[in-house]
């Protein structure tokens, strides 16, 4: 049912059977939050911004882009689970909307305008309903390298340039864990194209500059909340974790110490060298780094729901102001909630819930002998919504940061883990669950299994279709498999609540109506 061609601000687009991006997220395209004055989102991004004087800052890149950009330069597998339509919006096979900033990236480098870069943008991933996670949102990357030749120009090693650079960044004195090694050949090698002091070096710079940007940002979230005295002698503490990412290698993450919970706050590590040969500028090396605006600013400002970003309501809107210090968000009134279930039964042929993402579209004839093929199924493997994110407790937006994670799972014990970030096979980055090591890599794209299988996240897009943001979240509460007939049943939970007013029993009804009717015409479930 989607149109054949559709047109976004003025660019055409053809569909094919890959099209899975409705109406409703691509209206979200030219809210541009992150350029509205005085929203939240705008005021972090320039918070941030001010910790990086010198670095060229890119905030227009258009949000459609190439698979090869937002995948293929980057290193991802063929197999990698971010690609799957269950998980990313496609308008055809070729064409997405960005699931990071990563995707511009290559094209940053090969322009070679600057030795630093920041890129603020909306990103789009088709996830679980709840209030910190919404399918579009805003991150920022930001990159730093160097030039070789420069060095040699200068009569220094790379390195010492490089050290050279650290010693220009403002110091903090917040508590830093670092318990590992700056490189680790089994768990986080370091590149065969760098050498052991260069590899020190920019982890250095890239740990230095993004301690001071997130000390920067949680101390002004900590005079914008605190309330008693005991809370003000809490000291920030910060740690640095190992973690896998295909285009950095070695790879970590940023967690803070944050109201009693180590928080993940941005991805980041040593740029892999093939993007930069590939984009034309062999001779530079550095490091980048991916942060989630929309969960900085939930902490900063104690935005409870995500969805409020969103907002048009002045109660929300006039509560920032990019002259003012950071106060705490006023939540005026909470409207009530009123809790739906729907249960059903998966078609036969379905798998379990979150049945891993399917690759493909639906087999398409010349496809279809792929599907007979003995190839491995993934039909019982964990949930795969989300891969990307750490699971935060529901007052906290998701770090979205993160095509991330723990090292792909090897096949075998035995088996070495990738030599540098390109050649990881696919993996399932930090999960809302812990990372679902039976997740399957396989060596040829997975068959079309799309037809058959069930996602939840299908529930979920169908959920914001018909609620938009009156829908504050989506729980399956019960599953279970009929034991004489195999058949599957799942019970999700619907959350119905306006940010805004109080919902009517007519309305929620009528929502709720309309969702079990487009459950069954969709998804091909039956209702019970
Ligand atoms: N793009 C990554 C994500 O969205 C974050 C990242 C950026 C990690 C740059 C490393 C370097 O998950």
């Amino acid at each position: 049912a989607f149109p054949k061609e559709i047109k976004v601000e003025g660019k055409s687009y053809k569909t094919d059977e890959w099209m899975n991006t409705p109406d409703s997220i691509l209206a979200a395209i030219p809210r541009r939050l992150h350029l509205q004055p005085n929203h939240p989102i705008t005021i972090t991004r320039k918070l941030i911004e001010s910790r990086f004087p010198g670095y060229k800052t890119h905030n227009e890149l258009f949000p459609i882009v190439t698979t090869g950009q937002n995948f293929d330069s980057l290193g991802f597998p063929l197999d990698h689970i971010g690609r799957s339509r269950t998980d990313t919006y496609y308008l055809n096979k070729d064409t997405v909307l960005r699931t990071h900033t990563s995707a511009h990236q290559a094209d940053t480098f090969r322009n070679n305008e600057s030795e630093g870069y920041l890129i603020s943008a909306d990103v789009y991933r088709r996830d679980a309903i709840d209030r910190s996670h919404y399918p579009v949102f805003h991150q920022m990357e930001g990159a730093r390298t160097w030039d070789r030749q420069h060095a040699d120009r200068e009569g220094k090693t790379l390195a010492q340039m490089i050290w050279d650079d650290v010693d220009k960044i403002p110091k903090h004195d917040v508590a830093v864990e670092d318990p590992n090694p700056p490189f680790h050949a089994e768990r986080n090698p370091l590149q065969a194209t760098h050498s052991p002091e260069e590899t020190e070096a920019m982890a250095a710079h890239l740990k230095r500059s993004l301690e001071d940007m997130v000390v920067t940002i949680f101390n002004a979230a900590k005079s914008a909340t605190d309330t008693d005295a005991a809370s003000e002698n809490e000291p920030l503490k910060v740690r640095w974790v190992e973690a896998y990412f295909p285009f950095t290698s070695p790879s970590w993450e940023l967690e803070v110490f944050w109201q009693g919970d180590w928080l993940e706050v941005l991805g980041s590590g040593i740029v892999s060298q093939p993007i930069l040969n590939k984009a034309s500028v062999p001779d530079r090396v550095g490091w980048a780094f991916g942060i989630g605006l929309e969960r900085i600013a939930m902490l900063l400002y104690s935005i409870p729901d995500i969805r409020l970003f969103w907002s048009k309501d002045t109660r929300f809107l006039s509560q920032f102001s990019e002259e003012k210090p950071i106060r705490r968000f006023v939540p005026f009134s909470k409207y009530p909630a009123c809790f739906k279930d729907v249960s059903f039964w998966l078609r036969s042929s379905s798998s379990a819930a979150g049945g891993a993402a399917a690759i493909h579209p639906p087999a398409t004839p010349a496809a279809a002998p792929a599907a007979a093929a003995p190839a491995p199924t993934t039909t019982d493997s964990p949930t795969s919504t989300q891969t990307q994110f750490s699971d935060p407790p529901p007052d906290h937006a998701r770090l979205a940061a993160t095509h991330s994670a723990s090292p792909p799972p090897p096949s075998s014990a035995a088996a070495p883990p990738p030599t540098t970030g390109m050649s990881g096979t696919a993996s399932n980055a930090t999960s809302p669950t812990p990372p679902p090591a039976a997740v399957t890599a396989p060596a040829t794209p997975m068959p079309p299994a799309w037809s058959s299988s069930f996602h939840e996240n299908d529930v979920m897009e169908i959920a914001r279709e018909v609620c938009g943001d009156l829908v504050e979240d989506v729980r399956l509460t019960d599953e279970f498999m009929h034991p004489k007939t195999g058949r599957r049943s799942m019970c999700y939970r619907i959350n119905y609540r306006s940010l805004e007013r109080t919902l009517t029993n007519e309305e929620t009804n009528q929502l709720h109506e309309r969702l079990r009717s487009l459950l069954v015409d969709r998804l091909g479930v039956e209702l019970r």
